[in-house]
């Protein structure tokens, strides 16, 4: 099976990711887990450049850098585990791109789904977590930690992802399971867990 988990940055996807990852290893099961960008050597050195707060990227040149990086982790880490029937869990995916490049940087949703295609081969998650978090909830979190290059945008632009996230999610109700991270770790994971039925 292939989850991923989406959400705006400090929705807490991380620390659920971990907690499903061991939960699914007491069971017994081979899991796999990653993130995005990232997950292979290449993918590793195209997140340094796309979170380095002293590049200037331009938009689409940042659009094609995720899309690169995915193609990769996709081809030579997701695609073989899911053929031999590995749990697979990442953090963010598709979604994180038409939140942040098309609802956010304003790029065209339609192009991204064409770019999601090509680099994920047509694979897509079975099962998708949007931990749903409003936006004065994550400017609470966000002042205990170093921002990246994407996390500095602003409210507005955090906003726009937000909403954007909320549009995927009503879009996609066959994949797209939308929890409350508004609650306790605690509670998330039950609900995860409940949802998961395993
Ligand atoms: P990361 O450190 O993984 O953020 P977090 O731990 O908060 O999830 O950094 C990923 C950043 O890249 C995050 O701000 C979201 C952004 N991003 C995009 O803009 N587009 C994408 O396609 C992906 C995968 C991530």
């Amino acid at each position: 099976m292939f989850i991923s988990f989406e959400g705006i940055d400090g929705c807490g996807k991380t620390t659920q990711l971990k907690l499903l990852n061991d939960y699914l290893n007491e069971l017994g099961y081979k899991v796999i887990a990653v993130r995005e960008p990232g997950g292979t050597p290449l993918s590793e050195k195209i997140r340094e450049i796309l979170l380095n707060k002293n590049n200037n990227i331009s938009n689409i040149a940042e659009l094609l850098l995720f899309e690169a990086a995915r193609a990769e982790l996709i081809h030579n880490i997701i695609k073989p585990a899911c053929n031999e029937g590995v749990f697979v869990l990442t953090d963010r995916f598709i979604d994180s791109t038409l939140a942040y490049q098309g609802y956010g940087r304003g790029l065209d949703t339609n192009y991204i789904n064409i770019l999601n295609t090509i680099a994920t081969e047509m694979l897509i998650p079975d099962i998708t977590f949007y931990l749903q978090l409003p936006l004065s909830i994550v400017k609470q979190r966000y002042s205990i930690k170093k921002l990246d290059r994407i996390e500095q945008l602003g409210e507005v632009f955090l906003q726009k992802v937000i909403d954007g996230f909320d549009i995927i999610a009503s879009n996609n109700t066959e994949r797209i399971i939308i929890i409350d991270a508004t609650q306790s770790i605690e509670k998330v994971f039950q609900n995860i867990k409940n949802k998961l039925k395993i």
